[in-house]
């Protein structure tokens, strides 16, 4: 009985110890840096403690700023990027303010700083993290070296709607393709050691934002709970998992509470249930915007809510400067609330080691900027990127046998638009266009006619034509310019603007071959446009190094690998339409009649099933699709066992043979199946990726592996688990192919 009563008494001191551990931190930081900032805290007025929770914008001259930062009434800027300027603004904080306390310096450094790389939906079409984490390494290198020590990127909101501009700035639609970049663009900035190059990592914007209603910026959102942690949720978590340091809430309200003010996501999930201790700033003026949303009176009130529901950092809303004090001297905000947000800002600074080494070296920052390594990253990062979508078997061209070469099209000379969106610091001057990698290439052997976007550039079409006429292989480079996607730049039409399409057919009738390269912020309903051409490559807005990535794989030296992060539509009024979705109780099964439907084939053909009378049940291309100049073949496909355990792992085997005529790299993609649920599961996820190189005729045997605690959803108990059942799992080469093999979890 003794004995017991002993045992029990340890077992609950086991347990007591268990919940008072303090929790890892998820931004790396240890019992040194918390003593500094309980040293520096105990020192800190609690307007001290107020200006480091004040982001401002820079702009125009230092002494502008200087009386503030002096008074300890900044934490952070951003949008600075002399070097010059950052030390001095450091040099006054450092110096010559009361505690010392460096400033974080902020830029929304996106896809490349200097060196820009193609748009963040173009990497994720590389599926090529490793690939994606040293571009943004090189974006660190470069935003750092002038100073810069903090991006706002990641995005990392799921985006279903391409009518959605910011569409761009993420990973597209899926789940884990998303989660897979945001580790992978965590890891780049940050480096592996928080060292002077660590480029601080803001995941945004929390949460659901990619949802706006209608694809209209800004607008409301309505996601569930099982719709936040099933979709919108796990890239960032993942990203927490990976180390990021800071995160960014979001304009939207979703249900009707805006992100700044939401005590459930900012608090319940990412603090408690996730553990970050990084800081969270709000989006520009999003607090400011919690009072048009109609969810509260004033800036007083907003800053309330806000920092009540766990937000540090206030950039540009100048909530927390002006009214925190009162707010705290009437008890409506507690100073531990003050503190712990300080806390978690002050991390990040001593994390980034700025208290050791506040300045940046000027000379030497310059000089890594467009190194080559740099230009070279990007190069084949564009490569990796641009998607072939249909190949008649025209390209590659052979670069020895195509004489003149007739470029044209608004993209085809555009520097400024191949860089996209977000792509403040990158410059012209450095932007290699399609024309003139082509002109470089092949001297003497283009022919340019411009082209722009407008109805007035009508006429040009006759000279176009002519030339067409005169030439052996017409390149034409169609597409959006950058500010028709990113931040507030939404579109209702997403076909090619002008009269671009039009060109396209005239070019046709022109009788010579014509290959068409789209470089865009989205994917374009580009079906009408695809009879006209006898190849297309989809680039997204490529970046620096564009023309002559586009030229390498339009001549073949490169073989093109990229595949869709996001559906491809058929016409707008398809959206949402996305891979993963849900099975209605009448799916759309009748996959002959399916394919060619036609609006007088009228409803009754297909029964009562789920589909649009005129444009069917199929978008023009799905997720995780692209063609090569080789084709590859699946075969032996199979499992190692029937049955998994819940904390097993599913082994996968499989050989692939590269069965063209050229070398060539496959993207091979495992998704599952859930058949049974407490809850209705997405017909497909995909669960794995890999980039698998092969050369002509090679045939490899592959394994893959994934564990069975990855199949976890959140289900109607509210827990978060593997459900036991039957599942269906697929290994190919896109979402829609391939046959599944069944298993079931214990
Ligand atoms: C507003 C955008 O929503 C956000 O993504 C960006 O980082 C900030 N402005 C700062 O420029």
């Amino acid at each position: 009985m003794k004995y017991t009563r002993t045992l029990l008494l340890a077992v609950l001191l086991v347990l007591l110890a268990a919940c008072t551990q303090p929790k890892p931190s998820t931004v790396g930081s240890d019992a040194g840096i918390e003593k500094r900032i309980e040293q520096l805290l105990s020192r800190m007025t609690l307007a001290e403690k107020i200006g480091q929770m004040n982001q401002v914008s820079a702009g125009g001259e230092v002494s502008n700023y200087a009386e503030a930062l002096r008074n300890g009434q900044i934490g952070s800027i951003l949008n600075e990027v002399d070097p010059v300027k950052i030390n001095e603004f450091q040099r006054i904080c450092v110096e010559e303010s009361r505690l010392g306390i460096p400033l974080l310096v902020g830029r929304d450094v996106i896809h490349g700083f200097h060196t820009i790389f193609p748009i963040p939906l173009g990497l994720a079409a590389t599926f090529d993290p490793a690939l994606v984490e040293q571009g943004a390494r090189i974006a660190a290198v470069e935003a750092t070296g002038q100073g810069v020590r903090w991006t706002f990127s990641p995005m990392l909101d799921i985006a279903r709607d391409p009518r959605w501009g910011r569409m761009a700035e993420g990973s597209g639609e899926d789940v884990y393709l998303d989660a897979r970049m945001a580790e992978a663009m965590v890891r780049g900035y940050q480096g592996e050691a928080l060292d002077a190059n660590a480029l601080a990592a803001c995941i945004k914007h929390f949460v659901g934002y990619g949802a706006a209603e209608g694809g209209r910026d800004y607008n409301s959102t309505f996601l569930t709970e099982r719709q936040l942690r099933n979709v919108y949720l796990p890239p960032f978590e993942a990203a927490v998992k990976a180390g990021a340091l800071t995160l960014m809430t979001s304009f939207n309200d979703n249900d009707g509470v805006p992100s700044t003010g939401n005590t459930f996501i900012l608090k319940d999930v990412l603090r408690d249930e996730w553990g970050f201790d990084g800081l969270v700033v709000t989006d520009w003026n999003s607090m400011g915007e919690m009072i048009p949303h109609g969810f509260g009176t004033d800036r007083k009130d907003v800053a309330c809510k806000a920092v009540n529901a766990g937000v540090d950092m206030d950039m540009m809303t100048f909530g927390f400067i002006s009214h925190l004090e009162e707010l705290v001297a009437s008890g409506q905000v507690k100073e531990s609330a003050i503190d712990e947000a300080v806390r978690r800002i002050l991390r990040v600074k001593l994390l980034l080691g700025l208290f050791e080494h506040p300045y940046v070296d000027v000379d030497a920052g310059q000089a890594v900027q467009y190194a080559e390594s740099h230009l070279d990253a990007a190069r084949r990062t564009a490569e990796e990127s641009a998607i072939l979508l249909k190949n008649d078997g025209i390209l590659p061209l052979k670069a020895g046998q195509v004489g003149t070469i007739l470029v044209t099209g608004p993209m085809a000379d555009a520097p400024h638009d191949q860089l996209g969106t977000w792509s403040f610091d990158g410059e012209k001057a450095h932007t290699v266009t399609p024309l003139q990698a082509l002109k470089e290439r092949f001297p003497g052997q283009v022919n340019y006619v411009p082209y722009g976007y407008s109805r007035e550039r009508r006429t040009r079409f006759d000279d176009i034509v002519a030339a067409a006429r005169r030439a052996d292989v017409v390149l034409v480079f169609l597409g959006e310019e950058a500010i028709l996607s990113g931040e507030a730049h939404c579109l209702a039409d997403l076909n090619l603007i002008g009269t671009q399409s039009e060109l396209l057919v005239a070019l046709k009738a022109a009788g010579k071959p014509v290959v068409a390269t789209v470089m865009a912020g989205r994917p374009l309903t580009i079906e009408r446009d695809l009879p006209n051409c006898r190849a297309m490559l989809y680039a997204f807005h490529p970046g620096t190094m564009g023309g002559p990535a586009l030229v390498n794989l339009l001549f073949g030296d490169v073989n093109p690998s990229g595949k869709t992060p996001v559906t491809f539509l058929r016409t707008v009024g398809q959206v949402p339409m996305y891979y993963s979705h849900t099975m209605t109780g009448r799916p759309y099964n009748n996959e002959t009649l399916l394919a060619d439907i036609e609006p007088e084939a009228g409803q009754t053909s297909l029964g009562n099933t789920s589909y649009y009378l005129d444009y069917g049940a199929r978008p023009l291309f799905p997720f995780g699709y692209g063609l090569s100049y080789t084709t590859f073949d699946y075969s032996d496909i199979a499992l190692d066992k029937e049955a998994y355990p819940q904390d097993g792992t599913i082994r996968l085997t499989f050989s692939l043979a590269n069965t063209g005529a050229y070398d060539g790299t496959e993207v091979v993609q495992v998704y599952i199946r859930d058949l049974v649920g407490s809850i209705t599961r997405p017909v497909k996820e995909l669960k794995y990726f890999e980039r698998v190189p092969l050369k002509a005729g090679e045939k490899r045997t592959l394994e893959v592996q994934i564990p069975v605690s990855e199949l976890a959803f959140f289900g109607l108990d509210g827990v978060t688990k593997v459900e036991p059942g039957g599942f269906q799992l697929w290994v190919a080469g896109d979402s829609a192919s391939g046959q599944p093999v069944s298993f079931q979890v214990l």
